[in-house]
């Protein structure tokens, strides 16, 4: 019985990975370069899911795969290729990363289309599928403010009073490695958002309490906002966090506590994540 982990090194896969491998699960890690940065004790296979030809190999003899659904916007998978390869390899169920972006029914934007296309595609191919839906990540906080903490000791924001409920990666892993590994998930949809809603402000807070140090904030433009964004992500993710957040602005986020009820542990905080991550920051 082999568990297939795809993106093994990213933010979400590598704490599936690790948490399979504790339940006593035989895990094949997957990334594009070979056996970089992944955790010893780990099988690894290399493979793109925008290869297909790179799939059967990867998938052989396995017979359940966690899967990310979109991951470029501007070169996305056939996933079409991808379930024909996982039906023809025998795996049976998949664990699904999309994003709880599919919900919104006025979202026609190219995030949301793409990960609907892909759970209707993992849906018909008959493979036994549960879907992981989070909302906004506690590690994006890392991605768009590290540096400039670490340089400046700033962050820079349009919004710093819009709410979010950063989701901790590792409780949206414990989800899956609780649907991949326990019976009673199969055909369900998990919506993720994080346990407390925060101000952006005080998500800053939180990290500048977990590295000891007060962090300033300064008041930037929608624009230098989706610039400051871009220079890591695609250009059309940029445009759509903005958005986001001067929707959010001074409006309490949805909150869940979908992972102490599936899990059985409660999710972390957002400042238990900030503690965990304050090296990132420092
Ligand atoms: N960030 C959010 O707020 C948010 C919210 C909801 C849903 N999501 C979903 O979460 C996923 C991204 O999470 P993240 O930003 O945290 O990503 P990440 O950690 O940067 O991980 C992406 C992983 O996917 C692997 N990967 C990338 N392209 C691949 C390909 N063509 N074939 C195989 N593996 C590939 C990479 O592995 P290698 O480089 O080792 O190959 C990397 O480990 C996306 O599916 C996104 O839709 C994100």
């Amino acid at each position: 019985m082999v568990t297939v982990v795809f993106g093994a090194r990213g933010n979400v896969g590598r704490h599936v990975a690790a948490g399979l491998l504790a339940a006593g699960e035989q895990v094949r890690a997957i990334s594009r370069t070979p056996a970089a940065g992944l955790p010893p004790g780990l099988e690894t296979a290399t493979a793109d899911l925008a290869r297909p030809e790179t799939l059967p190999a990867a998938l052989d003899g396995a017979d359940k795969a966690f899967l990310y659904g979109m991951l470029d916007p501007e070169k996305p998978y056939d996933i079409e290729k991808v379930t024909a390869a996982a039906t023809a390899a025998g795996i049976r169920q998949v664990v699904l990363l999309s994003s709880v972006s599919v919900l919104d029914p006025d979202a026609d934007h190219l995030v949301p289309r793409l990960n609907r296309t892909i759970e209707r595609a993992v849906q018909r191919s008959g493979m036994d599928w549960t879907f992981l839906r989070p909302g906004t990540f506690a590690a994006n906080t890392r991605t768009w403010w590290a540096e400039s903490i670490r340089t400046d000791n700033v962050v820079r924001l349009p919004y710093p009073l819009a709410q979010s409920a950063p989701v901790p990666e590792k409780d949206i892993a414990a989800l899956a490695v609780t649907a991949l590994t326990e019976p009673g998930h199969s055909h369900q949809a998990y919506t993720v958002y994080g346990a407390g809603s925060l101000t952006l402000r005080r998500q800053v807070e939180h990290i500048g309490e977990a590295i000891g140090r007060r962090i300033r904030i300064e008041h930037i433009s929608d624009k230098q906002a989706r610039a400051e964004i871009s220079r890591t992500w695609p250009p059309v993710i940029a445009e759509a966090i903005v958005n986001q957040w001067a929707a959010a602005d001074g409006v309490p986020a949805t909150t869940s506590a979908i992972v102490g009820k599936i899990t059985g542990a409660p999710g972390q905080t957002y400042a238990q994540w900030a503690a965990d991550h304050a090296d990132d920051f420092r």
